[in-house]
């Protein structure tokens, strides 16, 4: 299984978000669409063993975390619209507290922080795995990251809070290569490197 969080630092906390609008006054949540798609979507089928988790910053409700589970999810379809549709239905709810509550099958919401969220992964013995352009060459890490989780950033990365915390809990920074990408498409060279190392290994 693994586990990538990725963090949204202006994306709104109210389903009152528009579709037609992701880019703008929804705060970047065409970004976390997009990861959502590349974290799910194979050609003509899904990951299942893996999970997203997204962490909402904006206002005026901060902080959501939304979980993605790919095993039980549903309603999920290609185009950043519907990945948007889903976060609208989780924000939607009007329970949302420090339990999770599930929106749509294989959609669960809940009012957690990022020091929460890694905290659960740490108890869990978890390999915590920053994304960060000067990090250690995946190419030299794919055994070490396999069950893994992974955070990335959005437009605006982390900020230095984030990246004290991350850091302290983390076994180490990873880089996909030395250009600075968009978070999604990170998370498909992630897979990729995970994809070949699992493929290879079966092969011997
Ligand atoms: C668009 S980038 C963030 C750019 C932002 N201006 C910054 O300086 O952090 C989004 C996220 O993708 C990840 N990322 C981008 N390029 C990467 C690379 N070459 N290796 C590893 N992670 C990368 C990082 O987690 C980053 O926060």
């Amino acid at each position: 299984m693994q586990d990538f969080i990725i963090i949204g630092h202006k994306a709104v906390t109210t389903g009152g978000f528009s579709l037609n609008d992701m880019p703008g006054s929804a705060g970047r949540m065409d970004i976390l669409c997009r990861c959502i798609n590349s974290v799910f979507f194979l050609s003509h089928d899904m990951r299942r063993d893996v999970q997203a988790h997204l962490l909402l910053l904006g206002e005026p409700n901060s902080p959501r975390l939304i979980r993605f589970n790919g095993d039980k999810l549903r309603y999920l379809n290609p185009d950043e619209r519907s990945a948007g549709a889903l976060i609208k239905k989780a924000l939607e709810l009007d329970n949302i507290s420090s339990h999770e509550t599930r929106s749509t099958p294989g959609v669960w919401v809940r009012e957690a922080d990022l020091c929460t969220l890694l905290d659960e992964f740490a108890k869990d013995d978890r390999k915590i795995f920053y994304f960060r352009e000067d990090g250690k060459d995946i190419r030299d890490s794919s055994e070490g990251i396999k069950d893994g989780v992974f955070v990335l950033g959005d437009h605006l990365g982390l900020t230095e809070d984030e990246e004290q915390l991350v850091l302290g809990m983390s076994a180490g920074t990873i880089s996909v290569g030395p250009l600075s990408l968009h978070a999604d498409h990170c998370i498909i060279l992630i897979h990729n490197e995970l994809d070949r190392f699992i493929a290879s290994k079966i092969e011997r």
